[in-house]
Order: C-alpha cells, then structure tokens, then sequence
C-alpha cells in the first residue's frame, strides 16, 4: 500500500492537537530503530525528538519488548486499588523511593502526564484540607508553560491556544510571567535581574490572590512546549524560598527533563532545589509503555496515612500501577542507569548546542539554546527586532524533515530532543542536515 493508501484509511483516526492542515502530509511510520525512524515509502528519518521528548534509550530495544512479553504472559494486569498490589508496581516504587530526590519516597502511579498533574492539584488540596486548610486551592503556573490537556491540566497551562475552544476556563489557576532570558515579558525593577524578577512576580501573585488560597506552585523545570525556555540559575532557589515562606506546595513537572534529558537525572538537581511533588511520565518507559506517576514528600504522605476514613484518598486510575507498565519501567531504568544516561546527555547535549550554536550566522537564528539533550533554535525575522518568525519556522522544519530529520515547530522555536542513545556522529548529522535545510531556503 501507498503512504496516500494509508492516510486515507487513517482519517477514521481523530488525532491529538488536531487541525486537518498539520496532518496534511504526515509520515506513516512503520518501524524504528536507535534513534532512527522508517516511513512506510521506504524514507530514513533522524528522528531528532525522540517521539515526543520520550524515547529515552531509543527505538527497537530487545530488552524492553522481552520483558513486556514475559509480563504480560504471566500477569498484565490486576487491579491495584487499595486491597490488591502486584509485584513490578511494588518494585518500580522501591526502585523510584528517593532516587529523584530525598524525602519523595511514595509513588502514586497513572498513565501519563496530564494524569499525573491533575493527580499533583489534587493530592495538593486534598493536603491543605487534611491541614485544617481548605480555602487553599488555587494553582499558580507559568505563562507559556504545558501541562497536558485533561481539563485542570488544560487551564495550567500558560498557553492560550490550549485553552480557546475549551472554555470556560476553570476557576483557580493563575498564570505569571515565565523567567525567559531571551524575550522576559514582566517588568524589570531596579538592578533585578530575570530570575529574581519573576521569581518576584510569583510572591506578587500569591500576595494578589490571597496565600490562605493558593494549594500550589507549579513548573517544567525546563519549559519544553513552550519552546524549550532555560531558566537563570537564581530563579528556582528564590521560588523555593517564596513558596516556603507562604506555605505554598511546589510541584515539579518533570515529565520532559525527568530521567536523565537535561544531564541529571532530574531537572531542579541543576540548581539543588526539592519540589513536595514530582510529576513523571515518558522517559520511565522510554515510551514503551504507557506510565507516569507523582511523587509525594514525607510529609504529604503521612497526611494521608493518618487520616480517618471519610477523608480517604479517593483519586487514583484503572491503570495505576498496571503490572506490564511497571515491569516495563523497572527494565529501561536499569539500561538507562548502566548506559549512563544523564552524562551522555551532559557530554552529547554540549556537543549538539555547540553545533547549533554555528547556526547563528544565518539572519533569523535569533537564539540557541539547551541544557542537556534538550535544545531549542529561535526563528526571528532579524536579529535586532527579535520579531517571532513561525512561517519561517514551518518552512525549516519542512526543509529539514525532507533531509530526514524530525525536529519540532513550537511557536516560533524548534526543539531538539534526540534519543539520549544517540551517538556523537549522529549529533552532528542533526547539525548538518539543519544547517542544508537553512541554507537552501
Ligand atoms: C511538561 C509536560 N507536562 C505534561 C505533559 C502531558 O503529558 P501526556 O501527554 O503524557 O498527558 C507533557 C506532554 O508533552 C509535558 O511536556
């Protein structure tokens, strides 16, 4: 069958983030392998995304499919409310018990993101009430941020496009300026600089709202949709400190930088700063499997374990802690912890900035920027006006994928996130087939 064949069979599919024109021409996918993807008309592609930011240990591992097929052979899946447990949810949890970050030790596991931020909103009221503190329930998120699309996920949020044809907006979230180094949309006061500028703009917005009614504090540590934005380093230190000081929970979304992408195996591990709750999902499996989770501190959990039977902890999913997931996880954590993963992508990240950075002699590369494996090339229609260029952006991005490389157009910024197995040659094809698409427009 052709590609035409098989994307017209596909329009029985509604696919996520929909419009007609974006799937116009879309890649039928057949098969992978390492970081390299396969159409059905026979093109090789560089998938430079990693599927979406996920595919952590790259496409076609022996390892994880042979433990996916023994697990669910022997057992798929229970049910894992409360009365029934099985054995890879218990293990993976162990495995996860401090290994982001000391004093999250319990795992409440879901099916992906957008679940385990909702989960993270609720677990954060269903605490202020357990605290004798129920007018705490709002969120506090960044502008330009992504949480995912399950209704409260939708309205954290900070991107508008998210939100038009969902409305209304739900009650309770409150959006402030993103510490963006490249275009910061807040007011600088004095000698402040951008961290402590809108580090300054989240006490603003909890004096604003009132902090008897903020649950919750959330962030990417590195902000990926929103076009992969790396924060100054006294940015998370300061938000720490505010949200200690008004008694506010922070909740890290970890769902990109969690498992190894930005170097360390967590994101905020760059500026030694602990969230109360950690939001993951991808990387676990390295895509091969459908899991996320939360992670909760010590405190938040003994909330729940000490209360009375009325206030049980009534949230939690079919899926949570589906035994074929787990045992899924538990495998690409152990290749990604022998291959060492955050130092690849420490070493390798260095090498593709370095590489994109050269791409800063063409006219309309306004920024590059990364940490770790994870990098995003700002399109401007000129350097001085920094003035967003999303149709020269589309143009590239069409330019590199008929190279065979797949990058991602998000806004005006194009995102790198290879496979952390990526090796040092395919880096600098990644480079180069970018640099060809660039020159030849
Ligand atoms: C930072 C962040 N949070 C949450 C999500 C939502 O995850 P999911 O699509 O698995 O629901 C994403 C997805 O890209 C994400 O990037």
């Amino acid at each position: 069958m052709t590609t035409n064949n098989w994307l017209e069979k596909d329009k029985k599919q509604l696919h996520p983030v929909y419009h007609p024109k974006s799937h116009a021409n879309a890649l039928v996918i057949e098969r992978g392998e390492g970081v390299w993807l396969y159409t059905v008309d026979g093109k090789k592609i560089l998938d430079g995304m990693a599927g979406l930011w996920n595919v952590n240990v790259g496409y076609g591992r022996e390892e994880l499919a042979k433990v996916a097929y023994d697990q669910m052979k022997s057992l798929a899946f229970t049910s894992n409310f409360s009365g029934m447990t099985n054995l890879p949810s218990i293990q993976l949890a162990e495995k996860l018990a401090g290994f982001a970050y000391e004093g999250l030790n319990t795992t409440l596991f879901v099916s992906g993101g957008s679940e385990a931020n909702d989960s993270a909103f609720k677990t954060a009221r269903y605490y202020w009430k357990r605290k004798g503190k129920p007018t705490k329930y709002k969120v506090i998120a960044r502008k330009g941020s992504y949480h995912g699309v399950t209704l409260a996920a939708t309205f954290a949020t900070g991107l508008e496009k998210y939100h038009t044809m969902f409305g209304p907006a739900m009650d309770g979230f409150v959006h402030i300026p993103a510490p963006n180094p490249y275009r910061y949309e807040g007011q600088l006061k004095g000698d402040e600089n951008i961290g402590q500028a809108a580090a300054r703009s989240l006490e603003e917005a909890i004096l604003r709202e009132n902090p008897d009614t903020v649950a919750a504090f959330i962030a990417e540590p590195v902000m990926g949709v929103g076009g992969v934005i790396i924060p100054p380093d006294d940015y998370f230190p300061l938000v720490r400190a505010i949200c200690d000081k008004y008694e506010i929970l922070f909740i890290a979304d970890e769902v990109i930088t969690g498992f190894g992408r930005t170097g360390e195996w967590f994101g905020l591990k760059h500026w030694n700063v602990k969230p109360d709750i950690l939001s993951f999902a991808k990387a676990i499996t390295s895509g091969y499997a459908q899991l996320g989770g939360i992670q909760i501190s010590d405190t938040l959990r003994d909330a729940i374990e000490t209360a009375t039977e009325p206030e049980a902890f009534m949230h939690g999913y079919t899926y949570s802690g589906h035994a074929m997931s787990c045992a899924v996880g538990l495998k690409n954590l152990e290749i990604m912890e022998k291959e060492n993963y955050p130092q690849r992508a420490k070493e390798l990240g260095k090498r593709l900035l370095e590489g994109l950075q050269t791409l800063k002699e063409f006219s309309f590369v306004g920024d590059v920027r990364g940490l770790g494996l994870v990098c995003g090339v700002e399109i401007v229609s000129d350097k001085e006006s920094k003035n967003p260029d999303p149709a020269m952006t589309m143009k590239i991005f069409k330019a590199a994928q008929e190279r065979g490389l797949r990058t991602r157009p998000l806004g005006n910024t194009l995102a790198f996130s290879p496979p952390l197995s990526i090796n040092e040659e395919e880096v600098d094809e990644i480079v180069k087939r970018l640099g060809a698409a660039m020159d030849g427009i």
